[in-house]
């Protein structure tokens, strides 16, 4: 069998943990699964099975001659509106297109099972809830919802088919994708509720993310510092792996219901 179709191994301290069988030492938070807080940042790597390419794969085609920057900035959107919104009406189709994979349904299951769970997610897709998860925090926006760039009214209906960007109908100002870009401020309240899980948790699960932009990445390490467990569940080493106490190197959409069923014996 080649490696990477290995049933993954989990430590037998790392089921107790999840199961709340054993106090974690760092911590002493909690005493049980019922008082367990969990966190999981997850990134565009929980959406590749699901057929969406991660963030720094998706320029395929017309867009491979653009870098991630040149179409995610508002000083792209400035000088040329109609790329970009083009870009984001190509991807908002192909976000529609797709399903949820076994790794958010994995995730939402989690949920149910302890009693603090925050989804903290990079992903713009809306997936983790379709999926089922309810207490999600969307660090970089949603990329079904469009507001306007100038007063930031939602719009709830546009012309994709007019052969120029929209227009918001209360203002006039040019409509955009509600996504963070590069060198945008993340959504304060989706941040700070983050940061706060984060340096409270006792384990914190990092998947699919290459944890590389910040301030997304800083949270293991935050986690980290305040004692928490830190586990990386990703296709590749990443820079965290090093700091993370346990790292599972494979698909998320196959580790992540495998883990579930280790804890719970589903
Ligand atoms: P990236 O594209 O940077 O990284 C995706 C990560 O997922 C990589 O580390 C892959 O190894 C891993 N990966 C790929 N397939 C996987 C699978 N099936 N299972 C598990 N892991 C897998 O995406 P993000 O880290 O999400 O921000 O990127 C973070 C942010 O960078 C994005 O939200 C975007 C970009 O700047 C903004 O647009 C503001």
């Amino acid at each position: 069998m080649p490696a990477d179709q290995r049933p993954v191994t989990f430590p037998s301290e790392l089921i107790s943990l999840l199961r709340g069988t054993l106090p974690h030492s760092g911590t002493l938070r909690h005493h049980s699964a019922q008082a367990l807080k969990l966190v999981a940042l997850t990134g565009a790597g929980v959406s590749q099975e699901s057929g969406l390419r991660t963030f720094r794969d998706a320029q395929v085609g017309l867009w491979a001659q653009y870098k991630p920057e040149d179409l995610a900035s508002p000083q792209a959107f400035r000088r040329d509106p109609k790329l970009i919104w083009d870009w984001y009406a190509w991807r908002r189709e192909a976000v529609k297109a797709v399903r949820p994979n076994a790794g958010h349904y994995a995730l939402a299951d989690l949920e149910k099972r302890v009693s603090e769970f925050t989804l903290v997610t990079q992903n713009v897709d809306g997936l983790h809830r379709m999926a089922g998860s309810n207490n999600v925090l969307e660090l970089h926006g949603n990329i079904q919802r469009v507001r306007c760039s100038e007063c930031y009214t939602f719009a709830e209906t546009w012309d994709d088919d007019a052969g120029s960007v929209p227009l918001c109908k209360l203002c006039g100002g040019l409509l955009r994708p509600d996504v963070v870009w590069f060198g945008e401020a993340l959504p304060r309240e989706q941040l700070e509720a983050a940061v706060e899980a984060a340096r409270t948790c006792d384990v914190f699960f990092s998947i699919g993310t290459s944890g590389v932009v910040q301030p997304a990445a800083s949270l293991a390490h935050a986690a980290r510092n305040r004692g928490a467990v830190v586990v990386e569940i990703n296709a590749e080493p990443t820079p965290l792996t090093p700091k993370a106490n346990y790292a599972f190197h494979g698909k998320s959409g196959e580790i992540l219901p495998e883990l579930v069923k280790a804890v719970w014996n589903l």
